[in-house]
């Protein structure tokens, strides 16, 4: 019966019916299927998902979400898809919607096996069966005889079946016919609510009010260049459009710049940053700041009070694609196929986040020799010497480190996807004396702008959804320390923090890297106060500006501030930010040729960083080195370190 099933199936031919209730049409969904119902981004909650059996506990019917990724770690209960009892004659994967849906379409998935590569679990076809009340089913039918739907070849890439007609249920079932291995799936499933059916059930979560001005899709690499064009023809002001240096493939890496002066660096004023799309298959982020370009033109424009302060005071980078290759490979696969490593990494391979050079542990080596901060500095850590020849380091992570060196950064965060948690540094794991993981000097101060970002988002504190895929490392505050949740070697934080005066915080958007276009408007909607929250936290702490006497600017000038072992540097223009909580501080400021000198800087509560300026006099070492002439060397060093 099964084989005749393949043959007619494989005979069949492809016509499509469009559902009556189908969301507008967009080009990313060219066969006009109805969006996923939301197994993958976890809108359907785990009680929505029921299986006939499992194989063991930790591959229960709520592991079948599309791209759920199993932990490496072998005794955990968090396996990589569904599997069933295979003692079991039928099986099947039912869904409830819980309301009356148009179903139109299915996806498939094999098992994610990261302990064991040489697993390969899938299923290679599969009848569907449709109830209203999950007690009667109809299988769905070609007139003649059950229609069998061909599943997947591999255990990573998705594979969509579309239903030649729309089918008006409540309940969906998947019911395997045959598979590779053993019987493993992960599921995504397409259909339209019908409208004016909802049972009782609250779907608060689509209810938004949309802004008239702004147009919710998603981008490829021309479009997106293209609306940037168009947003600095609206502000011409304000914006400015920027390369920082080319992708592999030779696409520009663009950056917008907004604010009051956005051609160049005003003294005192901070530049921050927001990127995204170092994984170019992450969409989420990049589709956030390309509205928050919008916004702030527009916002500005209309005077609004807060943005107009926010871009007078603070020269705002945004960066909406880091990795443009891997934008254009995840955008041609589309939102629902792009699976979970499409567009990942750089077009040579590399993983941008990762390859950055690995600074901690020159700095943690240099700490238990007790060498810092005395003759080790605690800040700017140099990079490698051998990093120019260094063959594996990518074209994107060499234009973001020059990029990184050549702005007046103080605070950033990069968008990620696939958790739904703001990750703050030390990304990088190494225990201490006291067999803990280490800590930034600055722990604090990271946990507040952490939080400054997740208690504004609408829902990255809701601790009853768990994360994405396993236990939530949360524990319902929405942030976590990356080195303890899933540490790595070379971060783009680790590094930024620790060669620059940028603190950088990983912001990861949700469980669905690349949703359907018809989430963005509450994405946006979840975002909009978080990000503009977290670019205010840069004018938290002190500022000021470090001058001689005469009243030139003093540029890479150390600034210390007393109990935190992080010194932050003068820019050119003599002018620094250090981002402090609350407190009252003994802060040292120390040039070389100068002597050093401290003050009691004061932050409090209210908005706004505390002015804390210096006037260092020249030293004694370099007055009479002024006046013998002399170029003694020996001088040199010990007037170097601020005798
Ligand atoms: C799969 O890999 C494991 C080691 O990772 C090995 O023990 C096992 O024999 C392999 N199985 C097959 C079928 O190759
Ligand atoms: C569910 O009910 C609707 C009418 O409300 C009907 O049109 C549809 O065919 C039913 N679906 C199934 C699978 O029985
Ligand atoms: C399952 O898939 C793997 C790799 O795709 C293949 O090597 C293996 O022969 C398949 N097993 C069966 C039973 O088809
Ligand atoms: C919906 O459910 C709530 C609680 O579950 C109940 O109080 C309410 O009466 C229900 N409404 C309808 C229309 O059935
Ligand atoms: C830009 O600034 C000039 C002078 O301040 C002003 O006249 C002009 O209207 C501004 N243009 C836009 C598009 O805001
Ligand atoms: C080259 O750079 C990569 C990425 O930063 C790093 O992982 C690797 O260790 C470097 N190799 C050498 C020899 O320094
Ligand atoms: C900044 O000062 C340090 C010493 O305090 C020195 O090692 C470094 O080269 C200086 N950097 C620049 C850009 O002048």
């Amino acid at each position: 019966k099964f084989r005749e099933a393949e043959e007619r199936a494989k005979k069949r031919p492809r016509v499509y019916k469009e559902p009556k209730s189908k969301a507008p049409l967009s080009p990313l969904c060219p066969l006009r299927e109805c969006p996923p119902l939301g197994l993958e981004s976890h809108k359907v909650e785990s009680d929505q998902i029921m299986a006939s059996s499992i194989s063991q506990y930790r591959y229960a019917a709520q592991r079948a979400r599309l791209n759920m990724q199993s932990s490496d770690d072998e005794d955990n209960m968090r396996g990589g898809a569904w599997c069933a009892n295979s003692e079991d004659k039928e099986h099947w994967l039912e869904i409830d919607a819980r309301q009356d849906t148009e179903f139109t379409g299915i996806i498939t998935q094999g098992r994610d096996s990261q302990e064991s590569q040489n697993e390969t679990d899938y299923v290679m076809s599969y009848f569907l069966s449709f109830s209203n009340d999950s007690r009667e089913w109809t299988n769905f039918h070609d007139g003649y005889s059950d229609w069998l739907f061909f599943g997947n070849s591999d255990k990573d890439t998705p594979v969509m079946n579309q239903l030649a007609e729309p089918v008006l249920a409540r309940y969906i079932r998947i019911i395997p016919q045959s598979w590779n291995g053993s019987l493993c799936m992960r599921a995504e499933v397409l259909g339209c609510p019908l409208p004016g059916k909802l049972l009782n059930y609250t779907q608060t979560q689509n209810e938004v009010t949309p802004v008239d001005y702004l147009k919710f899709k998603h981008h490829s690499y021309s479009d997106m260049v293209s609306l940037m064009k168009a947003v600095n023809d609206e502000c011409p002001n304000i914006t400015n459009v920027y390369s920082l240096g080319l992708s592999s493939k030779g696409l520009d890496i663009v950056a917008m710049v907004i604010s009051g002066n956005p051609t160049e660096h005003e003294i005192g004023e901070p530049e921050f940053r927001f990127t995204a799309g170092l994984h170019g298959n992450e969409a989420v982020g990049r589709e956030m700041i390309l509205l928050l370009m919008q916004y702030l033109c527009k916002e500005y424009k209309d005077r609004n009070g807060k943005v107009q302060r926010l871009v007078e005071g603070t020269r705002i980078h945004l960066v909406p694609s880091l990795n443009p290759d891997g934008q254009e490979a995840a955008f041609e696969v589309g939102s629902e196929l792009s699976s979970w490593k499409t567009g990942h990494y750089t077009e040579d391979g590399y993983d941008i986040f990762e390859n950055f050079p690995d600074l901690n542990s020159a700095l943690w080596d240099a700490q238990d020799k007790g060498m810092v901060p005395k003759l080790t500095p605690n800040h700017h850590v140099a990079t490698p010497e051998n990093m120019a020849a260094n063959t594996s380091m990518a074209a994107e992570t060499r234009a973001i480190i020059s990029w990184m060196e050549s702005h007046a950064f103080v605070l950033g965060a990069n968008f990620q996807g696939g958790e739904r948690v703001v990750a703050y540094p030390f990304d990088g794991f190494r225990l201490n004396k006291a067999d803990e993981a280490r800590k930034t000097a600055d722990e604090s101060l990271f946990r507040w702008l952490a939080i400054s970002y997740a208690s504004t988002h609408l829902s990255m504190t809701n601790n009853y959804h768990g994360s994405c895929h396993g236990q939530d490392a949360a524990v319902g505050v929405g942030i976590v320390n990356r080195a303890k949740w899933k540490p790595i070697t070379g971060s783009m934080n680790d590094f930024s923090y620790l060669h620059t005066n940028c603190m950088e915080l990983s912001i990861f958007l949700g469980c669905d890297k690349f949703p359907h276009e018809s989430e963005l408007a509450y994405e946006w909607e979840k975002n909009k106060e978080a990000m503009l929250t977290f670019m205010e936290q840069v004018h938290r702490g002190i500022r000021g500006v470090v001058k001689d006497q005469e009243g030139t600017a003093i540029g890479n000038a150390t600034v210390s501030v007393e109990g935190v072992e992080h010194d932050v540097t003068t820019a050119p223009g003599g002018d620094y930010w250090r981002l402090l909580n609350p407190g009252e501080y003994q802060v040292t400021v120390r040039a070389e040729g100068f002597t050093s000198m401290t003050k009691l800087c004061v932050v409090g509560y209210e908005a706004g960083a505390t002015a804390c300026s210096f006037n260092l006099a020249k030293s004694n070492w370099d007055r009479i080195k002024q006046v013998t002439g002399s170029h003694d060397p020996l001088r040199q060093r010990r007037s170097s370190k601020g005798w």
